[in-house]
Protein backbone atom coordinates (compact mmCIF):
# COMPACT_ATOMS: atom_id res chain seq x y z
CA UNK A 1 0.00 0.00 0.00
CA UNK A 2 1.08 3.45 -0.92
CA UNK A 3 1.87 6.06 2.06
CA UNK A 4 -0.89 8.55 0.42
CA UNK A 5 -3.10 5.04 0.24
CA UNK A 6 -2.22 4.23 3.90
CA UNK A 7 -3.32 8.10 5.22
CA UNK A 8 -6.86 7.86 3.13
CA UNK A 9 -7.30 4.50 4.77
CA UNK A 10 -6.50 5.70 7.99
CA UNK A 11 -9.42 8.81 7.48
CA UNK A 12 -11.65 6.12 6.55
CA UNK A 13 -11.22 4.14 9.73
CA UNK A 14 -12.38 7.11 11.83
CA UNK A 15 -14.86 8.47 9.97
CA UNK A 16 -16.66 4.62 10.69
CA UNK A 17 -15.35 4.84 14.34
CA UNK A 18 -15.92 8.08 15.18
CA UNK A 19 -18.41 10.09 13.00
CA UNK A 20 -22.04 10.22 13.21
CA UNK A 21 -23.20 10.83 10.18
CA UNK A 22 -26.65 12.45 9.60
CA UNK A 23 -29.37 9.52 8.89
CA UNK A 24 -26.68 6.99 7.65
CA UNK A 25 -27.93 3.69 8.63
CA UNK A 26 -25.18 1.51 9.93
CA UNK A 27 -25.82 -1.08 7.41
CA UNK A 28 -24.20 1.29 4.94
CA UNK A 29 -22.22 2.77 7.16
CA UNK A 30 -20.31 -0.48 8.43
CA UNK A 31 -19.33 -1.65 4.59
CA UNK A 32 -15.74 -0.05 3.78
CA UNK A 33 -16.21 3.23 2.02
CA UNK A 34 -19.50 3.33 2.47
CA UNK A 35 -19.65 6.85 4.04
CA UNK A 36 -18.42 9.18 1.52
CA UNK A 37 -15.51 11.17 2.04
CA UNK A 38 -15.09 14.56 0.10
CA UNK A 39 -12.12 15.90 0.01
CA UNK A 40 -12.09 18.93 -2.24
CA UNK A 41 -14.90 20.57 -4.97
CA UNK A 42 -15.02 23.16 -7.85
CA UNK A 43 -18.04 24.61 -9.31
CA UNK A 44 -20.47 21.79 -9.83
CA UNK A 45 -17.99 18.77 -9.10
CA UNK A 46 -16.56 17.09 -5.54
CA UNK A 47 -13.84 14.85 -5.46
CA UNK A 48 -13.47 12.37 -2.88
CA UNK A 49 -10.48 11.06 -0.96
CA UNK A 50 -9.69 8.42 -3.68
CA UNK A 51 -10.01 10.97 -6.12
CA UNK A 52 -13.24 9.91 -8.01
CA UNK A 53 -14.97 12.60 -9.31
CA UNK A 54 -18.73 13.30 -8.74
CA UNK A 55 -21.17 16.20 -10.18
CA UNK A 56 -22.68 17.31 -7.59
CA UNK A 57 -26.08 17.79 -8.51
CA UNK A 58 -28.22 19.09 -5.40
CA UNK A 59 -25.63 21.65 -4.53
CA UNK A 60 -24.22 19.56 -1.36
CA UNK A 61 -28.12 19.79 0.28
CA UNK A 62 -29.79 22.78 -1.67
CA UNK A 63 -26.85 24.89 -0.43
CA UNK A 64 -23.84 26.03 -2.31
CA UNK A 65 -25.45 28.17 -4.84
CA UNK A 66 -22.24 29.57 -6.16
CA UNK A 67 -20.55 26.54 -6.54
CA UNK A 68 -17.57 24.87 -4.35
CA UNK A 69 -13.85 26.52 -4.07
CA UNK A 70 -14.87 30.20 -4.48
CA UNK A 71 -11.71 31.46 -2.99
CA UNK A 72 -12.88 35.09 -3.22
CA UNK A 73 -14.89 33.72 0.16
CA UNK A 74 -12.43 31.82 2.00
CA UNK A 75 -10.19 34.85 1.74
CA UNK A 76 -13.04 37.24 2.97
CA UNK A 77 -13.89 34.88 6.06
CA UNK A 78 -9.89 34.59 6.51
CA UNK A 79 -9.51 38.67 6.80
CA UNK A 80 -12.62 38.82 9.08
CA UNK A 81 -11.33 35.75 11.02
CA UNK A 82 -7.82 38.09 11.75
CA UNK A 83 -9.73 41.21 12.58
CA UNK A 84 -12.32 39.46 14.56
CA UNK A 85 -13.56 36.24 14.53
CA UNK A 86 -16.82 36.18 17.26
CA UNK A 87 -18.36 39.29 19.37
CA UNK A 88 -20.97 38.13 21.73
CA UNK A 89 -24.86 38.46 19.92
CA UNK A 90 -26.35 39.90 23.44
CA UNK A 91 -26.27 43.07 23.33
CA UNK A 92 -23.93 43.69 20.21
CA UNK A 93 -23.14 43.41 16.98
CA UNK A 94 -20.12 43.60 14.48
CA UNK A 95 -19.55 45.39 10.90
CA UNK A 96 -19.93 42.60 8.70
CA UNK A 97 -22.92 41.57 10.45
CA UNK A 98 -24.71 45.50 10.18
CA UNK A 99 -23.69 45.40 6.39
CA UNK A 100 -25.58 42.04 5.92
CA UNK A 101 -28.67 43.02 7.95
CA UNK A 102 -28.72 46.03 5.30
CA UNK A 103 -28.21 44.51 2.45
CA UNK A 104 -30.79 41.50 3.32
CA UNK A 105 -32.90 44.65 3.59
CA UNK A 106 -32.28 45.82 0.44
CA UNK A 107 -32.98 42.24 -1.66
CA UNK A 108 -35.34 40.73 0.03
CA UNK A 109 -38.74 40.97 -1.12
CA UNK A 110 -41.11 44.13 0.00
CA UNK A 111 -40.40 45.50 2.90
CA UNK A 112 -38.53 42.97 4.83
CA UNK A 113 -36.49 44.79 6.70
CA UNK A 114 -35.26 43.56 9.95
CA UNK A 115 -32.49 40.11 10.57
CA UNK A 116 -32.38 38.07 13.19
CA UNK A 117 -29.38 36.32 12.35
CA UNK A 118 -29.04 32.89 13.83
CA UNK A 119 -26.23 29.47 12.88
CA UNK A 120 -29.27 27.44 10.10
CA UNK A 121 -32.13 26.61 8.71
CA UNK A 122 -33.67 25.11 12.03
CA UNK A 123 -32.56 28.21 14.05
CA UNK A 124 -34.28 30.91 11.39
CA UNK A 125 -37.52 28.45 11.68
CA UNK A 126 -37.23 28.24 15.67
CA UNK A 127 -37.03 31.77 15.59
CA UNK A 128 -39.50 32.92 13.52
CA UNK A 129 -42.23 31.00 15.21
CA UNK A 130 -41.13 32.27 18.64
CA UNK A 131 -41.49 36.11 16.97
CA UNK A 132 -44.88 35.10 15.83
CA UNK A 133 -45.55 33.75 19.38
CA UNK A 134 -44.35 36.87 21.11
CA UNK A 135 -45.60 39.36 18.93
CA UNK A 136 -48.90 37.93 19.05
CA UNK A 137 -48.59 37.95 22.75
CA UNK A 138 -47.35 41.78 22.78
CA UNK A 139 -50.58 42.94 20.44
CA UNK A 140 -52.83 41.23 23.72
CA UNK A 141 -53.21 37.72 22.00
CA UNK A 142 -51.33 35.65 24.70
CA UNK A 143 -53.77 33.07 23.90
CA UNK A 144 -52.22 32.76 20.09
CA UNK A 145 -50.04 30.03 20.35
CA UNK A 146 -51.18 27.89 17.99
CA UNK A 147 -49.14 27.14 14.38
CA UNK A 148 -50.68 25.67 10.96
CA UNK A 149 -48.01 23.71 9.04
CA UNK A 150 -48.24 21.47 5.76
CA UNK A 151 -48.07 18.16 5.01
CA UNK A 152 -45.52 17.14 3.24
CA UNK A 153 -43.43 19.81 4.12
CA UNK A 154 -40.03 20.04 6.23
CA UNK A 155 -38.65 22.90 8.24
CA UNK A 156 -35.88 21.12 10.29
CA UNK A 157 -35.01 18.95 12.98
CA UNK A 158 -34.58 20.64 16.06
CA UNK A 159 -37.64 20.29 18.54
CA UNK A 160 -39.78 22.54 17.26
CA UNK A 161 -39.23 23.10 13.98
CA UNK A 162 -39.28 19.19 13.80
CA UNK A 163 -42.96 19.60 15.37
CA UNK A 164 -44.19 21.68 11.71
CA UNK A 165 -41.59 19.03 9.80
CA UNK A 166 -44.81 16.86 8.30
CA UNK A 167 -42.34 13.08 8.17
CA UNK A 168 -41.93 13.72 12.21
CA UNK A 169 -41.50 10.72 13.80
CA UNK A 170 -43.59 10.35 16.78
CA UNK A 171 -42.61 6.93 17.50
CA UNK A 172 -39.34 8.69 18.71
CA UNK A 173 -39.89 11.96 19.61
CA UNK A 174 -43.01 12.62 20.59
CA UNK A 175 -44.76 14.44 22.31
CA UNK A 176 -44.34 17.08 20.03
CA UNK A 177 -44.71 21.16 20.22
CA UNK A 178 -48.39 21.32 21.57
CA UNK A 179 -50.98 23.09 19.03
CA UNK A 180 -49.69 21.92 15.55
CA UNK A 181 -51.90 21.02 12.51
CA UNK A 182 -50.75 20.00 9.35
CA UNK A 183 -53.62 21.13 6.07
CA UNK A 184 -53.26 19.33 2.52
CA UNK A 185 -50.48 21.66 0.50
CA UNK A 186 -50.68 22.30 -3.32
CA UNK A 187 -49.73 19.46 -5.51
CA UNK A 188 -50.75 19.41 -9.31
CA UNK A 189 -49.83 15.89 -10.03
CA UNK A 190 -52.04 13.68 -6.99
CA UNK A 191 -54.30 16.54 -6.02
CA UNK A 192 -56.10 15.99 -2.21
CA UNK A 193 -59.14 17.48 -3.75
CA UNK A 194 -59.32 16.30 -7.13
CA UNK A 195 -58.96 19.20 -8.64
CA UNK A 196 -56.68 19.96 -11.35
CA UNK A 197 -54.10 23.20 -11.82
CA UNK A 198 -55.24 26.53 -9.44
CA UNK A 199 -58.29 25.32 -8.70
CA UNK A 200 -56.68 22.99 -6.44
CA UNK A 201 -54.75 25.10 -5.41
CA UNK A 202 -57.10 27.81 -4.08
CA UNK A 203 -58.76 24.59 -2.62
CA UNK A 204 -55.76 24.62 -0.45
CA UNK A 205 -55.58 28.12 0.18
CA UNK A 206 -59.09 27.83 1.48
CA UNK A 207 -58.16 24.74 3.74
CA UNK A 208 -56.04 26.50 5.74
CA UNK A 209 -59.10 29.19 6.13
CA UNK A 210 -60.89 26.63 7.41
CA UNK A 211 -58.33 25.54 10.06
CA UNK A 212 -57.76 29.24 11.22
CA UNK A 213 -61.71 29.15 11.72
CA UNK A 214 -61.87 25.55 13.34
CA UNK A 215 -58.93 26.01 15.48
CA UNK A 216 -60.23 29.63 16.62
CA UNK A 217 -58.83 32.53 14.90
CA UNK A 218 -57.90 33.89 18.47
CA UNK A 219 -55.73 30.66 19.00
CA UNK A 220 -53.58 30.77 15.85
CA UNK A 221 -50.15 32.60 15.86
CA UNK A 222 -48.93 32.05 12.51
CA UNK A 223 -48.97 29.47 9.16
CA UNK A 224 -45.84 28.57 8.02
CA UNK A 225 -45.14 27.09 4.41
CA UNK A 226 -41.99 26.49 2.28
CA UNK A 227 -43.14 28.75 -1.13
CA UNK A 228 -42.21 26.01 -3.05
CA UNK A 229 -41.49 22.92 -1.27
CA UNK A 230 -38.74 20.58 -1.94
CA UNK A 231 -39.83 18.08 0.54
CA UNK A 232 -43.24 17.60 -0.19
CA UNK A 233 -42.03 17.23 -3.66
CA UNK A 234 -41.47 20.35 -5.54
CA UNK A 235 -45.16 21.18 -6.42
CA UNK A 236 -44.75 24.48 -8.20
CA UNK A 237 -48.45 26.29 -6.68
CA UNK A 238 -50.12 29.21 -8.73
CA UNK A 239 -49.23 32.77 -7.16
CA UNK A 240 -52.61 33.05 -6.04
CA UNK A 241 -52.00 30.36 -3.62
CA UNK A 242 -49.52 32.92 -1.93
CA UNK A 243 -51.77 35.53 -2.17
CA UNK A 244 -54.67 33.88 -1.02
CA UNK A 245 -52.57 33.39 2.33
CA UNK A 246 -51.49 36.68 2.62
CA UNK A 247 -55.11 37.70 2.70
CA UNK A 248 -56.28 34.94 4.77
CA UNK A 249 -53.80 35.48 7.51
CA UNK A 250 -54.40 39.25 7.25
CA UNK A 251 -58.17 38.70 7.66
CA UNK A 252 -57.71 36.68 10.26
CA UNK A 253 -54.49 38.49 12.50
CA UNK A 254 -52.18 35.69 11.86
CA UNK A 255 -48.70 36.19 10.93
CA UNK A 256 -47.51 34.76 7.95
CA UNK A 257 -44.15 33.21 7.64
CA UNK A 258 -42.36 31.73 4.44
CA UNK A 259 -39.92 29.45 4.83
CA UNK A 260 -37.32 30.08 2.26
CA UNK A 261 -34.19 28.08 3.54
CA UNK A 262 -33.99 26.20 0.15
CA UNK A 263 -35.99 28.35 -2.20
CA UNK A 264 -33.68 31.56 -1.63
CA UNK A 265 -30.89 33.10 -3.38
CA UNK A 266 -31.67 32.67 -6.58
CA UNK A 267 -32.33 28.63 -6.52
CA UNK A 268 -36.20 29.05 -8.11
CA UNK A 269 -34.80 31.54 -10.94
CA UNK A 270 -35.40 34.92 -8.80
CA UNK A 271 -33.36 35.84 -5.29
CA UNK A 272 -36.79 34.73 -3.29
CA UNK A 273 -39.54 32.32 -4.31
CA UNK A 274 -41.86 34.82 -2.92
CA UNK A 275 -41.34 37.35 -5.51
CA UNK A 276 -42.80 35.24 -8.25
CA UNK A 277 -45.89 34.42 -5.73
CA UNK A 278 -46.65 37.93 -5.70
CA UNK A 279 -46.92 38.53 -1.64
CA UNK A 280 -44.75 39.51 1.00
CA UNK A 281 -44.58 37.18 4.05
CA UNK A 282 -44.23 38.76 7.51
CA UNK A 283 -41.27 37.17 8.34
CA UNK A 284 -39.13 34.74 5.72
CA UNK A 285 -36.70 32.65 6.89
CA UNK A 286 -33.61 31.98 5.21
CA UNK A 287 -29.86 29.83 5.83
CA UNK A 288 -28.09 27.27 2.74
CA UNK A 289 -27.87 29.60 -0.28
CA UNK A 290 -26.87 32.89 2.17
CA UNK A 291 -23.52 31.97 2.58
CA UNK A 292 -23.82 29.06 -0.17
CA UNK A 293 -23.04 26.69 2.43
CA UNK A 294 -18.97 28.90 3.11
CA UNK A 295 -20.32 29.32 6.86
CA UNK A 296 -23.19 27.89 9.09
CA UNK A 297 -25.43 31.20 9.00
CA UNK A 298 -29.47 31.55 8.53
CA UNK A 299 -31.89 34.58 9.49
CA UNK A 300 -35.24 35.29 10.16
CA UNK A 301 -36.32 38.36 8.56
CA UNK A 302 -39.17 40.68 9.91
CA UNK A 303 -41.24 42.93 8.22
CA UNK A 304 -41.64 46.63 9.85
CA UNK A 305 -45.10 45.65 11.10
CA UNK A 306 -43.61 42.61 13.03
CA UNK A 307 -40.73 44.53 14.63
CA UNK A 308 -42.92 47.64 15.50
CA UNK A 309 -44.01 45.82 18.55
CA UNK A 310 -40.83 46.01 19.97
CA UNK A 311 -40.44 49.73 19.21
CA UNK A 312 -43.80 50.28 20.59
CA UNK A 313 -42.74 48.37 24.06
CA UNK A 314 -39.56 49.35 24.15
CA UNK A 315 -38.47 48.14 27.41
CA UNK A 316 -39.39 44.54 26.11
CA UNK A 317 -36.73 42.52 23.69
CA UNK A 318 -37.34 38.94 22.04
CA UNK A 319 -37.04 35.66 25.08
CA UNK A 320 -34.72 34.49 22.42
CA UNK A 321 -30.35 34.57 22.27
CA UNK A 322 -28.61 32.14 20.31
CA UNK A 323 -24.80 32.27 21.41
CA UNK A 324 -23.74 32.06 17.23
CA UNK A 325 -26.35 34.83 16.32
CA UNK A 326 -24.93 37.14 13.72
CA UNK A 327 -21.17 35.24 13.80
CA UNK A 328 -18.69 38.06 12.49
CA UNK A 329 -16.93 35.10 10.34
CA UNK A 330 -20.38 34.04 8.67
CA UNK A 331 -21.73 37.33 7.70
CA UNK A 332 -18.50 38.12 6.29
CA UNK A 333 -19.02 34.93 4.27
CA UNK A 334 -22.53 36.02 3.24
CA UNK A 335 -21.91 39.36 1.97
CA UNK A 336 -19.20 38.16 -0.41
CA UNK A 337 -21.48 35.13 -1.59
CA UNK A 338 -24.52 37.35 -2.02
CA UNK A 339 -21.35 40.16 -4.00
CA UNK A 340 -20.68 37.41 -6.01
CA UNK A 341 -24.08 36.49 -6.92
CA UNK A 342 -24.27 39.97 -8.00
CA UNK A 343 -21.59 40.66 -10.07
CA UNK A 344 -22.00 37.29 -12.13
CA UNK A 345 -25.25 37.81 -12.51
CA UNK A 346 -25.85 33.98 -10.71
CA UNK A 347 -29.26 34.21 -10.52
CA UNK A 348 -30.78 35.16 -14.10
CA UNK A 349 -28.11 32.52 -14.85
CA UNK A 350 -29.65 30.11 -12.73
CA UNK A 351 -32.96 30.57 -14.07
CA UNK A 352 -31.83 30.25 -18.13
CA UNK A 353 -30.09 26.78 -16.91
CA UNK A 354 -33.38 26.02 -15.19
CA UNK A 355 -35.26 26.11 -18.29
CA UNK A 356 -32.15 23.95 -20.12
CA UNK A 357 -32.74 21.59 -17.33
CA UNK A 358 -36.12 21.28 -17.27
CA UNK A 359 -36.17 20.57 -21.63
CA UNK A 360 -33.72 17.82 -20.92
CA UNK A 361 -35.46 16.05 -18.00
CA UNK A 362 -38.87 16.19 -20.37
CA UNK A 363 -36.81 13.60 -22.43
CA UNK A 364 -37.15 11.34 -19.42
CA UNK A 365 -41.37 11.14 -19.22
CA UNK A 366 -40.86 8.23 -21.66
CA UNK A 367 -38.99 5.63 -19.16
CA UNK A 368 -42.11 3.42 -17.96
CA UNK A 369 -41.46 4.39 -14.37
CA UNK A 370 -41.02 8.44 -14.62
CA UNK A 371 -44.49 9.47 -13.83
CA UNK A 372 -43.84 13.25 -13.63
CA UNK A 373 -41.10 15.94 -14.17
CA UNK A 374 -41.91 18.78 -12.52
CA UNK A 375 -39.67 22.27 -10.63
CA UNK A 376 -38.82 25.81 -11.05
CA UNK A 377 -35.83 27.45 -11.48
CA UNK A 378 -33.09 24.80 -10.28
CA UNK A 379 -35.14 22.72 -8.70
CA UNK A 380 -36.23 20.08 -10.67
CA UNK A 381 -37.31 16.54 -9.90
CA UNK A 382 -38.29 13.70 -11.65
CA UNK A 383 -41.25 11.33 -9.63
CA UNK A 384 -40.71 7.95 -10.00
CA UNK A 385 -43.79 5.85 -9.96
CA UNK A 386 -45.05 2.28 -9.79
CA UNK A 387 -48.34 3.00 -12.09
CA UNK A 388 -48.12 5.68 -14.64
CA UNK A 389 -51.39 5.66 -15.38
CA UNK A 390 -52.82 5.53 -12.28
CA UNK A 391 -50.21 8.01 -10.46
CA UNK A 392 -49.06 5.20 -7.72
CA UNK A 393 -46.57 5.89 -5.61
CA UNK A 394 -43.10 4.70 -5.05
CA UNK A 395 -42.22 3.98 -1.22
CA UNK A 396 -38.35 6.02 -0.99
CA UNK A 397 -37.69 2.54 0.50
CA UNK A 398 -39.22 0.49 -2.28
CA UNK A 399 -36.39 -1.65 -3.68
CA UNK A 400 -36.90 0.23 -7.05
CA UNK A 401 -35.53 3.65 -5.46
CA UNK A 402 -32.50 2.85 -3.31
CA UNK A 403 -31.28 0.44 -6.38
CA UNK A 404 -32.00 3.87 -8.47
CA UNK A 405 -30.37 5.96 -5.71
CA UNK A 406 -26.97 3.57 -6.19
CA UNK A 407 -26.69 3.58 -9.51
CA UNK A 408 -26.33 7.16 -9.84
CA UNK A 409 -24.23 7.21 -6.73
CA UNK A 410 -22.00 4.99 -8.74
CA UNK A 411 -22.32 6.37 -11.45
CA UNK A 412 -20.94 9.42 -10.48
CA UNK A 413 -23.81 11.86 -9.68
CA UNK A 414 -24.55 12.82 -6.34
CA UNK A 415 -28.15 13.68 -5.29
CA UNK A 416 -31.02 12.53 -3.32
CA UNK A 417 -32.99 10.04 -5.28
CA UNK A 418 -36.21 8.35 -3.08
CA UNK A 419 -39.37 8.28 -4.97
CA UNK A 420 -38.04 11.92 -6.26
CA UNK A 421 -34.67 12.08 -8.05
CA UNK A 422 -33.42 15.88 -7.09
CA UNK A 423 -32.04 17.96 -9.75
CA UNK A 424 -30.84 21.63 -7.84
CA UNK A 425 -26.69 21.82 -9.13
CA UNK A 426 -25.05 24.96 -8.37
CA UNK A 427 -26.53 28.35 -10.61
CA UNK A 428 -22.87 28.14 -12.00
CA UNK A 429 -23.57 24.69 -13.75
CA UNK A 430 -22.98 24.18 -17.20
CA UNK A 431 -24.95 23.16 -19.88
CA UNK A 432 -22.83 20.17 -20.31
CA UNK A 433 -23.12 18.88 -17.19
CA UNK A 434 -26.23 19.03 -16.47
CA UNK A 435 -26.65 16.93 -20.28
CA UNK A 436 -23.86 14.72 -18.37
CA UNK A 437 -26.36 14.53 -14.99
CA UNK A 438 -29.53 13.58 -16.58
CA UNK A 439 -27.67 11.38 -18.95
CA UNK A 440 -26.71 9.25 -15.75
CA UNK A 441 -30.35 9.41 -14.34
CA UNK A 442 -31.20 7.81 -17.61
CA UNK A 443 -29.00 5.65 -18.13
CA UNK A 444 -29.18 4.51 -14.19
CA UNK A 445 -33.34 4.04 -14.63
CA UNK A 446 -32.60 1.87 -17.87
CA UNK A 447 -30.52 -0.21 -16.04
CA UNK A 448 -32.95 -0.35 -12.78
CA UNK A 449 -36.14 -1.05 -15.24
CA UNK A 450 -34.65 -3.97 -16.57
CA UNK A 451 -33.46 -5.77 -13.38
CA UNK A 452 -36.92 -4.38 -11.23
CA UNK A 453 -39.23 -4.56 -13.52
CA UNK A 454 -41.49 -6.85 -11.04
CA UNK A 455 -41.86 -3.71 -8.95
CA UNK A 456 -42.78 -1.48 -11.70
CA UNK A 457 -46.29 -1.91 -13.29
CA UNK A 458 -45.36 0.73 -16.22
C1 LIG B 1 -37.43 24.49 4.01
C2 LIG B 1 -36.45 24.15 5.08
N1 LIG B 1 -36.54 24.74 6.27
C3 LIG B 1 -35.67 24.47 7.27
C4 LIG B 1 -34.66 23.57 7.10
C5 LIG B 1 -33.71 23.26 8.21
O1 LIG B 1 -32.44 23.77 7.93
P1 LIG B 1 -31.14 23.22 8.68
O2 LIG B 1 -30.93 21.83 8.23
O3 LIG B 1 -30.07 24.20 8.23
O4 LIG B 1 -31.37 23.33 10.14
C6 LIG B 1 -34.51 22.94 5.85
C7 LIG B 1 -33.43 21.96 5.62
O5 LIG B 1 -33.33 21.30 4.61
C8 LIG B 1 -35.44 23.22 4.83
O6 LIG B 1 -35.38 22.60 3.66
Amino acid sequence: MTSLAFVKKAVAEKAKDHVWPHQLPWTVQAEDDGLTIFESGKNSTLTDVHGKEYLDGISGLWVVNVGHGRVEIAEAMAEQAKKLAYVSAVGFTNEPAAHLAHKLSEITPGDLSRSYMVSGGSEAVETAIKIAKQVQAMRGFPRRYKVIARRGSYHGMTHGAMSLTASREEKWFGPFMYGVSHVPAPNHYRNDFGLEGEAGDIMAAKYVEQEIINQGPETVACVIGEPVSSAAGIHVPSPKYWQMLREICDRHGVILIADEVINGFGRTGTMFCMEQMGATPDIMTVAKGLTSGYMPMGAAIASPKIFAEFENQPEISMGHLLTFGGHAVAAAAALKNIEIMEEENLVQRGAEMGVYLREQLEGLRSHPSVGDVRGIGLLQGIEVVKNKEKKTPLNKTDKFCTELGKKVFEKGLVTRTWNIVHFAPPLVVTTDEIDRMVAIVDEALTETEREFQHEIEG
